[in-house]
């Protein structure tokens, strides 16, 4: 039996600039419950306004996004999103970046203090609690932005390139412990990332966009079975044809190429 479908873009069209800017029109995209969908496009072709978009931060000029039956308009509780350029309060401690979605939620002092213990430990930033953003790398600031949209144990999750600024061992490390955390309690996700290497091991399904205005190109499904580990996809037979189909794909939308 197929999930419900918690994610409903529909027909939507979106500009900058006074109209200007086309950054999609028409754009129809469903996610399922407990599926991980990835997102594959150019640089600019408009991810992350899509992502935005989904969390009601930016509005839309045409059709609707609808979670859960309900038309997005601004952002909602069971929504969490990981920034692209990390988002984080700079006046704010690592704990209390991680804890500030806890705090809107109204999670018990107790709660708090447990689940911010919890994921600063996840993503490997013990010690580091009492520290300000400005005094932690990039990678580093990208692991608290993920703790505190982990801590809140969303019903949905929209992450924008979340692992981009970080290096290749902590990312595929990272990524492993997503896989485990999503395969004990699988939740609805949009990710958006450069990798094709990423997507396949993440993604349910993987949508290629166009250049902007972006358009879906191609939907693949990954039909890596799981539990998964980055080791595991890679030593798949599949894998090699699905990165070959989104290169091939990405390829033709790179005008410069
Ligand atoms: N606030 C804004 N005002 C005007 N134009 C914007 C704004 N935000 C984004 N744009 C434009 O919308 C388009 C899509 O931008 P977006 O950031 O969504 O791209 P992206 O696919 O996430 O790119 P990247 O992969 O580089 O992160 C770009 O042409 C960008 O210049
Ligand atoms: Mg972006």
């Amino acid at each position: 039996m197929t999930a419900p479908v918690r994610i409903s873009v529909e027909h939507v069209t979106k500009r900058f600039v006074s109209g200007a800017v086309t950054v999609f029109e028409g754009l129809d995209l469903a996610v399922r419950d407990g599926e991980a969908l990835c997102i594959l496009g150019p640089s600019g072709c408009g991810k992350t306004t899509l992502l935005r978009c989904m969390h009601g931060l930016a509005g839309i000029d045409g059709g609707r996004i609808v979670i859960d039956g309900v038309e997005v308009r601004a952002p909602s509780r069971k929504v969490a999103m990981v920034f692209q350029h990390f988002g984080l309060m700079p006046w704010k401690r690592v704990r209390e970046n991680v804890a500030y979605g806890l705090e809107l939620a109204g999670a018990s002092k107790a709660t708090i203090a447990e689940r911010v213990d919890r994921y600063v430990r996840l993503v490997g930033l013990v010690g580091f609690e009492d520290a300000y953003p400005y005094a932690l790398s990039g990678g580093m600031q990208q692991r608290v932005g993920l703790a505190r949209a982990l801590a809140v144990d969303p019903q949905v999750l929209l992450m924008d390139e979340p692992f981009g600024s970080l290096d290749a061992l902590t990312r595929e490390l990272l990524q492993d412990e997503f896989l485990r955390i999503y395969q004990e309690h699988p939740r609805t996700m949009v990710f958006i990332t450069h990798s094709i290497d990423e997507a396949i091991a993440l993604g349910d399904r993987v949508v290629v966009l166009s250049a902007r205005p972006a358009r879906v190109r191609d939907i693949l499904v990954v039909d890596i079975p799981r539990p998964r580990t980055v080791a595991s996809v890679i030593a798949d037979p599949r894998f090699v044809e699905l990165r070959d189909r989104c290169w091939r794909l990405l390829r033709k939308e790179a005008s410069w190429a």
